[in-house]
This record gives C-alpha cells, sequence and structure tokens, in this order.
C-alpha cells in the first residue's frame, strides 16, 4: 500500500496533477451530479480524493479470488467526512479494465468509467464505514471509506468594513438578479439613475427572502435539479432615494403618481428563471415564461377561518374573499408540496389613519378597532411614503387610506389593514395562480414560516415569528395529516388548502425550567385580554377574532415577549426548532425584565457610543416533546448568544464567540437541504445577521454552523449589568468552537445578508444582498456602489440590491 497516495486535500482544486488520467474534481462531481441524475436522496456527499497512482499488490488479508499473484489493488482505507468527494483508483495489473461494487455501508452512487470510480461521502451523525470491493484479473480486492460527521470546509474570514462581498479562498462570487433587472416584457434595461419605470416588470427592491425550485429539461418542477430553477424572492421595502433621480418628491403635499407607483410596484415578490449554462455559471433567463411579478396590486384570494367574514370586506371586495397584493415580504417559508410561503411583515406602517388627538378615524372607529389598530401600531398620520396622497379616487393609491367614513365599511378602506400580516402561498410553477392568503396561520408581523420535517400519517406544524420587540413564537398544526401521496401534485395550492386552511394555532409560553408550553389560541378557550392603558377589555367574538387580532389573543393566554422572532429553522436530522431572537432595546429589555428565555440586559460599546438590553440578540432552540409537531410542550435552550468578541465579558458573550465567528443581531437562518449530504447526519446551518451593533467593526455577514442539540450545555446563571446589576438563570447550549461556527461572508456596505438557499445538490449557494448603501441621503452621493463595486471601484454608480450565487472553485458542496 505504501506507493498509494491519498489526498485528502479537496480544497486545492489541483487534485488531477499526479495522475494523467485523473479528471478535475468538477468533472467528477459534474457527473456524479448530471444533468440526467440528480439523484440526491439523502445519502450523497462532498469531497476529497482517493487517489491510486501505480500498480499494487493485494493488502495481505484481502480477498483473492484466482491465482495468487495479486494483480488488483483497490487502495488504502481512508477517512473522510461527510459531503467530501471520494475517488476510488484503483491499481490494476496489465492495463485491465476492473469493476467496483459497494458491498457495505449507506448506499451511494458511484460515477466513473474510466481509471476511477468516485461518490460523495453521505451524511452521517456518526462514523460510518463504507467498503467497495475492485475486481480485476479474476481477483478481488477491498477499500474501506470510513465518513466521519460533517466539517467545515472553509477558513473563516475576517469582518470587514469593504464594499464587496467578501467570501473564503476558493470560491467564486457571482451576481444574479438586481434591483431594476427586467425580467418581464415592457422593461428595458436598467438605467439606475432614477428614471426606471415599470416595476411590474422588474426585480423589485430590498430582496429579502429567497428559494430555489428546481425545474426539469422540459421546463416543469423538478425538485433534485440542480442546473435549471426558479429564484423566489421577496421584496421587503425601498431604498426610496435611489429610485428617483432625486429621491422622492411631493408636489403640493401629494405625492407624484407616477413616483408613488414606482415604489409601490418594487415591493412584492419576483419569480426569476435561473440556469447553469455548464460549471455552475449561472445565467438569468430574463425571457422565461416563468417569470413573475406579484405586486402590492396583484390580485389574491383569503382562505382559512377569516375568508368572507366583515373583517376584510372593503369596497374593493365587499363580500371579504379577495384582495389585492402582498407588501413588505420578509421571510418567507417552503412547503414540500412545491410552493412558497411568503410572510408579511411590517405591514403596519403603509397605512395612514391620522389618529393623532380626535382625528377623524378615531371619531368612526369602534372602541375594539381602536385597540387592535393600536397594538398592530397602525398609527401613522400619513403611510410609509405617503402613497394615499397621490389620488383620493384612483384605488391603487386611494386603498393605502385606511380611514374610517361614516357609511358602512364596504365603502372605504378602513378594513384595507386587516388585509396583511399573513402568511401567503405562492405557486411558483403557475404564474397565473392567485396566491392565497392562509389567514389559519394568524396575522402579525409575520417573519418567516417554516414547516416541520414532514412524517407520513403525522399532522404537520408551521413554525412563525412575529418580529417586534417582546412579540412572540408562533405554530400552526394542520388538522390534516401528511400523505406523501400529495407532494408531487400539481394542484399545489389546493394541497395548501388542505393543510394550511384548518388546523390549531399555538404561542409559545417559555418556562424558568427549561421547559415550554404551546398555548391554543381557540376561540371558547382564550380568555378576555385585560385592559392595557387606554385600551378597554377585548373579549373575542369568534375564531376570525383570534386569527386577525392574533396578538391579542396572544397576550390574553401569557405567551412570553420575546427579543424579536425573527426566521425559524426545522433541523432537517432531528427535527429541533431553531429561532433568531434578532436584538432589544433598553426599553424592550429592561434589567428588570428579563426572563429565562431572554436573559441578557447589557450595555455594549459601539462605536463612541453605546447600545443597550439585548443589542447582539440569540438563537434559541426547542425540541417539542416526543419530537411530535403536535406536542403541546417542549424543552429549550438558548443555541448562540451574539457577542462582540472584543467588548463583551463572559456574562454577554456567553457562546464564547472568537475574531473568527463573533456576530450580532441574527436574522436569517437556514438549515442545509437534506438532499445532499450537507443536510444529513450533521446538517449545516446558515446564519445570516442584520445588526446595527457589531457594525463599526464589520458590515452584515453569514456564518456556517454546525450546531449540536438541545440541552447540550447546561444551566448557568448569569450577571446583567445595566445601570443596576441582577442575576437571571437561563440554559445555555455549548460553546461555539472554530469546528463549529465560522464566518462564510462579508457583505458589502450597509447592507443585510437576508435570504438563503442551494441547489439540491449543495453545491451552488444563494444569497441575498438587501440594501447596500441604505444609510445615503443623496442619491448621487451614494454610501456604497455594490453590486458595481465587486468587479472594481465605481465611485457614483448607485447600488442594487441582488442575489449571488457562491459555488467552489473545486466543484465541491459549500461550507463543507
Ligand atoms: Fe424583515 Fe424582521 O426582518
Ligand atoms: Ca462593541
Ligand atoms: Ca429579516
Amino acid at each position: 500500500m505504501d506507493s498509494i497516495t491519498f489526498d485528502a486535500g479537496y480544497t486545492d482544486g489541483d487534485v488531477d496533477t499526479n495522475f494523467t488520467t485523473m479528471r478535475t474534481l468538477n468533472e467528477i462531481a459534474d457527473e456524479r451530479f448530471s444533468r440526467r441524475q440528480t439523484l440526491m436522496g439523502g445519502l450523497t456527499a462532498s469531497a476529497t480524493a482517493f487517489l491510486g497512482t501505480s500498480l499494487l499488490t493485494a493488502c495481505e488479508g484481502d480477498e483473492v479470488i484466482g491465482p495468487a499473484q495479486a494483480l488488483v489493488n483497490a487502495g488504502d482505507d481512508a477517512t473522510i467526512s461527510a459531503g467530501r468527494l471520494v475517488t476510488i483508483a484503483p491499481a490494476v495489473s496489465n492495463g485491465g479494465t476492473f469493476t467496483v461494487t459497494q458491498v457495505a455501508g449507506p448506499a451511494v452512487t458511484l460515477t466513473g468509467t474510466g481509471a476511477t470510480r468516485s461518490f460523495f461521502a453521505p451524511g452521517v451523525a456518526a462514523n460510518t464505514t463504507l467498503t467497495f470491493r475492485v475486481i480485476a484479473n479474476n481477483q478481488s480486492d477491498d477499500v474501506n471509506i470510513t465518513v466521519t460527521p460533517a466539517q467545515l470546509g472553509f477558513t473563516s474570514i475576517a469582518k470587514n468594513l469593504n464594499d464587496v462581498v467578501t467570501v473564503p479562498a476558493g470560491h467564486t462570487v457571482t451576481v444574479l438578479t438586481r434591483l431594476g433587472d427586467p425580467i418581464l416584457p415592457g422593461a428595458g434595461a436598467y438605467a439606475n439613475n432614477g428614471t426606471d419605470t415599470n416595476f411590474a416588470a422588474r426585480i423589485g427592491d430590498h430582496g429579502d427572502a429567497l428559494y430555489y425550485y428546481g425545474l426539469s429539461a422540459a421546463g416543469v418542477r423538478d425538485d433534485f435539479s440542480s442546473i435549471r430553477g426558479l429564484i423566489v424572492q421577496n421584496h421587503e421595502n425601498l431604498n426610496v432615494q435611489y429610485l428617483h433621480p432625486n429621491g422622492p418628491t411631493t408636489v403640493g403635499g401629494a405625492r407624484p403618481a407616477a413616483e408613488a407607483i414606482k415604489e409601490i410596484e418594487a415591493h412584492g415578490v419576483s419569480v426569476t428563471e435561473v440556469q447553469d449554462t455548464g460549471n455552475r455559471n449561472w445565467v438569468v433567463v430574463s425571457n422565461s415564461a416563468l417569470n413573475r411579478r406579484i405586486t402590492p396590486n396583484t390580485p389574491v384570494v383569503f382562505n382559512g377561518p377569516v375568508r368572507g367574514t366583515a373583517f376584510l370586506q372593503t369596497v374593493a371586495a365587499p363580500d371579504g374573499t379577495t384582495g389585492t397584493g402582498t407588501i413588505n415580504n420578509c421571510a418567507n417559508g417552503y412547503a414540500e408540496w412545491g410552493t412558497n410561503l411568503t410572510c408579511e411583515e411590517n405591514w403596519a406602517g403603509y397605512f395612514r389613519r391620522d389618529n393623532a388627538g380626535a382625528g377623524t378615524d378615531n371619531a368612526n372607529r369602534t372602541a375594539r378597532e381602536l385597540t387592535a389598530l393600536r397594538r398592530y401600531g397602525v398609527t401613522s398620520s400619513t403611510g410609509n411614503y405617503s402613497w394615499s396622497s397621490a389620488s383620493t379616487t384612483d384605488p391603487v393609491f386611494r386603498r393605502w387610506d385606511a380611514r374610517a367614513g361614516t357609511g358602512a365599511a364596504t365603502t372605504d378602506y378602513r378594513n384595507e389593514p386587516n388585509k396583511f400580516g399573513w402568511v401567503v402561498e405562492i405557486d411558483p410553477f403557475n404564474p397565473s395562480a392567485p396566491p392565497r392568503k392562509r389567514t389559519a396561520l394568524g396575522r402579525f408581523a409575520h417573519e418567516g414560516a417554516w414547516v416541520s420535517n414532514l412524517v407520513e400519517g403525522q399532522r404537520l406544524a408551521v413554525y412563525m415569528g412575529d418580529d417586534s420587540r417582546r412579540e412572540y413564537l408562533y405554530k400552526f398544526v394542520s388538522t390534516a395529516a401528511w400523505t406523501e401521496a400529495d407532494r408531487n401534485r400539481t394542484d399545489r395550492l389546493a394541497v395548501g388548502d388542505k393543510y394550511l386552511d384548518s388546523g390549531i394555532l399555538y404561542v409559545a409560553r417559555f418556562n424558568a425550567d427549561g421547559t415550554g408550553t404551546w398555548l391554543p389560541l381557540v376561540f371558547g378557550q382564550v380568555p378576555t385580554r385585560p385592559a392595557v392603558g387606554s385600551d378597554p377589555a377585548y373579549t373575542f367574538e369568534s375564531q376570525a377574532d383570534i386569527l386577525v387580532n392574533t396578538r391579542l389573543a396572544a397576550d390574553a393566554v401569557g405567551a412570553t415577549p420575546m427579543d424579536r422572532p425573527e426566521w425559524t429553522a426545522v433541523n432537517p436530522a432531528n427535527g429541533e426548532i431553531y429561532l433568531t431572537l434578532t436584538n432589544n432595546n433598553a426599553a424592550g429589555r429592561p434589567i428588570n425584565d428579563t426572563n429565562a428565555a431572554n436573559p441578557r440586559s447589557y450595555i455594549e460599546p459601539v462605536g463612541t457610543g453605546t447600545s443597550a438590553g439585548n443589542p447582539n440578540g440569540h438563537i434559541i432552540r426547542l425540541r417539542e416533546t416526543g419530537n411530535l409537531p403536535t406536542a403541546t410542550t417542549f424543552n429549550w435552550d438558548i443555541y448562540l448568544f451574539g457577542a462582540d468578541s472584543i467588548d463583551a465579558g463572559t456574562n454577554v458573550n456567553l457562546s464564547g464567540l472568537t475574531a473568527e465567528n463573533d456576530f450580532s443581531s441574527p436574522d436569517g437562518l437556514w438549515f442545509a437541504r437534506p438532499q445532499n449530504p450537507s443536510g444529513v447526519g450533521r446538517p449545516l446551518l446558515w446564519i445570516q445577521t442584520d445588526d446595527n451593533a457589531l457594525t463599526d467593526r464589520t458590515n452584515n455577514q453569514m456564518l456556517a454552523a454546525l450546531p449540536g442539540r438541545v440541552g447540550d450545555g447546561g444551566a448557568r446563571t448569569i450577571t446583567n449589568t445595566n445601570g443596576t446589576t441582577a442575576t437571571q438563570a437561563t440554559f445555555i447550549g455549548a460553546a461555539a468552537t472554530s469546528a463549529t461556527l465560522r464566518r462564510f461572508l462579508v457583505g458589502p456596505r450597509e447592507c443585510e445578508i437576508t435570504g438563503v438557499d442551494t441547489t439540491p445538490d449543495g453545491r451552488t449557494l444563494f444569497v441575498g444582498i438587501q440594501h447596500p448603501g441604505e444609510n445615503a441621503t443623496d442619491p448621487n452621493a451614494p454610501t456604497s456602489n455594490w453590486p458595481a463595486s465587486q468587479a472594481g471601484p465605481a465611485a457614483g454608480v448607485r447600488p442594487r440590491s441582488a442575489v449571488i450565487a457562491v459555488t467552489r472553485t473545486d466543484g465541491g458542496i459549500v461550507g463543507l
């Protein structure tokens, strides 16, 4: 065996240099994930090379068939971590042909026809040995490959304040869709100087959550295609200063309609086809028939218990069954029947109410309505961007004026705010299907909606954060039990009707002992919400009332107020639920009002100032009792605490972060797909930040993590210092290490990193870069020039939110 070399150096990409017939890793990997055979299925993996270089004799003890003289050698046994590429290059005398068959271990698919056979090491939770038998010249020889659980496969990058996307060495960044790119007929090339129009045919602004949906060569749904697909992306909000030549204007106190329509249409959701033209060179298919824009003006329908109720009646929809568009779409969810769950977050600010003092709206509202409007923050005197000022008659603008008149609700738009704050299901493969708003999942500032791991015969759960200070974590449990027969139906929204229109909505209470309780929000079980401040007591009148006014119901049952619940993610290997709690301020988390699940209140130095409360945020995780999505109790611990590793003491840097993995304000959160080894066994977790407390040291960032599980740390009592001192007991997961948490990406100036997915094979990572240069007040003096700056200095060029594709130059699975 001594003359066989083993090269574990998958990262350097030059594995073909010592064997003239050896193919490049890219070629091997491409074959493995061939266009016809994007297989995947839980047992695939990534990269390292096992290279034979000369003819050898069989090892002692190897099985020998035929003549005693050894004429085949399979190679040395080897150990490799999940997800890396293994290449078997047997030494065969006389240049003979050989066969390789797997005789032990989880089945993998071998590729290659020449001198080698290759496979990606499968995802595993514990060391697992795979045995392969090489037969040639009437002899056989076995080789054992021991696969270890996944390891991070890149070097952590440094924090930085550069105006580029930075990734580790050995990776490539390609900019895909950008704000303004034309994707439908009627829009020309984007001038990016404020003169562009028709954003209903362009990529919207503030790209947020995204998801990749595979397409077959025939252009139909193919969940295993890694070379052609649709990217569905939310467009949450605007860098409005860059959308007009010199920023937004008013004329006589009114917004010009031409400006307002641009701003409205730059919101919503985009569906854009992308294709790999070879070796993961991704391009946007700007003329695809599947491209779509969903805007705040797109017809939608309401489903679930609130459909057809008085809550949804307006002059435009007197029967309360339909609506117009979606807005402030933040995070999302993926339904395994092939749809997208886009979530409406900060919709409340878009409506005009004139509620200050004895305004006209207050005078025409009931006390119950006013309680609800205050609880949701529908309190603006103009609405974001003052769209309703553009016209008192055109419903495109008029509808953003939610003031109640003296007539019936069907004569105005007083109920228009009730039409937002929902989870909205989209069928990306059917551009003509109206989105469906799923009212059974409740109405709040929906950040995201992530579905539990599906099990045949078991009801499913959807985990959802309400992103505002001191809001709650929710889950919805379906009435219908999952059946695999629904996975590949073509009437995808009808499948959504089955699972998402009927069920029980719960809200979480986190107990001090590390347990938790899911409190049902069911009419008849929810008590009256007591009077709060100027709001009188609120007694619920129906399940629709509870679903429209979910926050009031959650208050009433005693849910735990959290430090801004953002994304949820479900570990595909063990079902544990992760929730980012991005941060809280001093008023939202004072030192005398911490709790075990939100345990920190401290003062953080930021630049020349400070930020108090829980400015760096944390990530909590839950294990349902019995690992059942239907459980009404759970256990929890805090997986990670954000911290500045330079400033933070041991009572703040509770996860032991260092320069290579410190972060602040976690927001996006996503486990790798179980279709490839990075989502199997020991799944990879991607963490994205939307931060304002470590931005003195770095732009926003994305980290890769290999989490353990609930309970892998222990109980701890911390001492908070925020004016005074106080202690708080909590439960903290195992500390982060270099092996379990590394910084993978840093974004350009003033961006947030949000939106992440990969192709099914895990070899292309898609990431959203949102609002670079957001702080500029003069659009002609932009504070970032990204993405133009990715290629070099681009002074003066306006920044654009964009989606990037990140690949490894050696063709392997990103992250491992
Ligand atoms: Fe739109 Fe809570 O982030
Ligand atoms: Ca600091
Ligand atoms: Ca977010």
